[in-house]
């Protein structure tokens, strides 16, 4: 692809100027008295974990958009990941974000999945329809616990609940190239038990005959009035039961649709392959 020279010398002055903002000191609070006009990261995806490949974000403000900088931004991250021989870097943009994908189209990136994004007002969730459901799973025998109540029971049983994490979060869509990697039991809980973010009494396991069948857990987010859904699943042996509409109807949420979700725009998720 042509770049105009004036492109490039708009380019190369943002470059510096990036250069100088975001990489230039150590200084944190230097770093915040001066303008951030943006910023870009890439990480490992502990999910599926491979030294070569790579997820990555990046963010420019708004009133900073359209020149230069999150190309400058991506220059820094292409070259970092080419240093690492990485095979393939990912990222998520909004369907509905025109300058995301117009971005991540003139860098390289192609389309590997989509996921959808729904979400329910809780004003409009309708119990009496479907509260039966967890009246009927638990008439049957099902439990439903929560971790304090399980760490109290037996200093196990957190790890037996991250198995059935890893277990379960096998069968969860990832792009084709992906394989599942289990998370590592320090960094699950450190991010999904102990973490500020973490609802302990909204993270609901169920328990039949003794054996976790499946689990719901809701999270905070950082900013707004809404909860996140974090990870619900049912182990394979246990499927087919009604425990995922029991589990949901427990968390006051709904399986998509059924419940009414109201499906967003896609999550795309791009990917930009260097080769082996
Ligand atoms: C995507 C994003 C990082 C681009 O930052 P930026 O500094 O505006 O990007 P640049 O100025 O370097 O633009 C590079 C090219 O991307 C394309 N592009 C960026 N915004 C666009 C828009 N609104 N419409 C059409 N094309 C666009 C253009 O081809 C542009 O080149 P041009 O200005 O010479 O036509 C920024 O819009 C953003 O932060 N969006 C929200 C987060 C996001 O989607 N991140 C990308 C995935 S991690």
């Amino acid at each position: 692809m042509a770049i105009s020279s004036q492109t490039q010398t708009r380019q190369s002055q943002v470059s510096a100027a990036v250069t100088i903002r975001l990489f230039g000191t150590r200084d944190y609070e230097a770093i915040v008295a001066s303008e951030i006009l943006g910023f870009a990261g890439f990480w490992h995806v502990p999910w599926a974990l491979n030294p070569r490949k790579f997820g990555m974000g990046a963010r420019v403000h708004p009133d900073a958009r359209r020149q230069g900088i999150g190309t400058a931004l991506w220059g820094r991250v292409e070259d970092a990941l080419r240093a690492r021989e990485a095979i393939s870097v990912k990222t998520q943009v909004w369907e509905s974000m025109p300058e995301g994908l117009a971005f991540a189209a003139r860098t390289g990136f192609r389309e590997g999945m989509r996921a959808w994004e729904s979400r329910l007002d809780g004003a409009s969730f309708d119990l009496p329809t479907f509260r039966p459901a967890l009246d009927h799973a638990l008439a049957g025998g099902m439990e439903i616990t929560v971790p304090a109540t399980e760490r109290e029971k037996g200093r196990d049983n957190l790890r037996r609940l991250h198995a059935i994490e890893a277990e379960i979060a096998e069968d969860v869509p990832r792009p084709p190239d992906d394989v599942h990697t289990p998370v590592p039991f320090d960094m699950w809980r450190e991010h999904l038990v102990d973490a500020p973010w973490a609802i302990p009494e909204a993270y609901f396991i169920a328990v039949v005959g003794g054996e976790y069948a499946g689990l719901s857990s809701l999270f905070r987010p950082q900013v707004g009035d809404w909860l996140n859904q974090g990870l619900t699943g049912v182990r394979r042996e246990f499927r087919g039961r009604g425990i995922a509409t029991a589990l949901k109807v427990r968390t006051v949420l709904a399986i998509n649709g059924r419940f009414g979700f109201v499906r967003q725009p896609a999550w795309i998720t791009l990917q930009k392959d260097f080769g082996e």
